[in-house]
């Protein structure tokens, strides 16, 4: 694949006008309240951009793995926070999509692709955050035809303003990540509430929250795959999404870059245009040159994720998922603290827009999995027989 087909093209010139007349406008806006946008939620449903993952076999639009990564790329390119929308309904869903009976997945992939519900994914807790799963302390007994939970997860990305979660839980302590299980978990369960909405330096309007199970019921037919899948179905999860949050890091970049590149040719010193110095050219090259290489790499992924959702055995599927998140959220963090730096004084207030996109960077630097941790997955890829 070294060009988009003609309806990937189409649709990145949709989502585009979209983000351009309805989210652009409104990205300061939600970095300042730190409000979610329900306005950009309900524009997204109604292009049917909101998770267009989900196959058409539950009422979902059936779009492939890079129509998703040109959609949140897109959305990204405006405003990071609107980009969590499709991003995190495509992480909390994916476990379904991966491992659910026909059954569940019926249930909750209907309104997801309708656009009532919102699905969130938890897998970290205060102790289990790299070390996802041997901290893991959230507890699922099995009570006849119910589990019962109790727990704490954290860091849970649109945690309230979703109605429904994948929640990841030890079934079987003596049997470490073997011993986690996946189950989906309604807002509204008895017992389950969430914590105070955390201050955070970007994705402002995405609300995470803590999620507590104090002796939540369940019924048993929420299960998600068997007892003791849900640490492995949670990863195999990560392998597909890792890449979506690559797609977030290349459309904060490139909001960054085409903004830094409009300033520089207004901005005038020393008597001309600040873009007509070698040394702002060089900066802007080094940008363009490492973006194209980061959504290089995010697309070939993409069309990896998409073939192994097809059945087919992608085996380093691994490797490139954390490879491209890697690389994209690196090239994001430079490129916008470059982008600050192209815009001077401007570039650190907030009437510009790049200061916000480098804050909204560096999470990519962060969830679904450390930088750190992607370098360790990628060299077990590389040393294992
Ligand atoms: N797919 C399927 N199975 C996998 C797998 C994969 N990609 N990677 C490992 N496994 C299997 C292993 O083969 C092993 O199985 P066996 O016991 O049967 O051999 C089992 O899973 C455990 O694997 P490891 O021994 O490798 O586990 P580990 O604990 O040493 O390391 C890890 C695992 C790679 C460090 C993993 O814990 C990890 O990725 N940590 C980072 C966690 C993370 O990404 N958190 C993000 C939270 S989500 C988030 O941020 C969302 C948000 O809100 C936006």
């Amino acid at each position: 694949m070294f060009e988009l087909s003609e309806e990937h093209e189409a649709l990145r010139a949709a989502v585009r006008e979209l983000a351009t007349d309805k989210i652009a406008p409104r990205a300061a806006d939600i970095d300042r309240t730190a409000e979610f946008p329900w306005d950009v939620h309900d524009a997204l449903v109604k292009a049917d951009f909101h998770a267009l993952h989900v196959p058409e076999q539950y009422g979902g639009a059936g779009g492939d793995a890079l129509a998703s990564v040109l959609v949140i790329e897109e959305v990204a390119r405006a405003c990071a926070t609107s980009s969590l929308i499709p991003a995190v309904n495509k992480l909390g869903s994916m476990p379904l999509l991966l491992g659910a009976s026909e059954g569940v997945k019926q249930k909750y992939l209907a309104p997801l692709a309708r656009g009532e519900a919102m699905f969130s994914y938890a897998l970290s807790e205060p102790e289990a955050g790299s070390d996802a799963g041997g901290g893991m302390r959230t507890r699922a007994v099995r009570d006849g035809d119910t589990y019962v939970l109790n727990g704490v997860k954290r860091w849970i990305t649109n945690a309230g303003v979703s109605k429904l979660y994948t929640v990841m839980a030890v079934t079987d302590p003596d049997k470490g990540p073997n011993g986690i299980t996946a189950f989906v978990v309604e807002d509204g369960d008895p017992g389950f509430t969430y914590g105070a909405p955390e201050h955070k330096l970007g994705i402002k309007g995405s609300p995470t929250r803590e999620l507590y199970f104090d002796n939540t019921v369940i019924p048993a037919d929420r299960i998600i795959g068997a007892e003791g899948e849900g640490f492995k179905i949670a990863l195999r999860t990560l392998d597909h999404t890792r890449v979506t949050i690559a797609a977030q890091a290349l459309g904060i970049a490139q909001g960054a870059l085409d903004y830094a590149i409009g300033y520089v040719k207004e901005r005038r010193q020393f008597g001309k245009a600040i873009a007509d110095f070698q040394g702002i050219q060089f900066m802007l090259a080094d940008m363009a040159m490492q973006l194209e290489g980061a959504r290089q790499l995010t697309y070939a992924a993409a069309a990896k994720s998409e073939r192994a959702m097809n059945g087919e055995k992608v085996a380093d599927l691994t490797y490139i998922s954390s490879a491209c998140k890697c690389l994209a959220s690196d090239v994001a963090m430079k490129v916008t603290t470059d982008a600050v730096q192209l815009l001077g004084g401007y570039g650190y207030v907030n009437d510009y827009p790049v200061e916000r996109m480098m804050r909204d960077a560096k999470i990519t630097q962060i969830y679904e999995g450390t930088n750190q941790i992607q370098r360790m997955v990628i060299a077990r890829q590389l040393l294992k027989d």
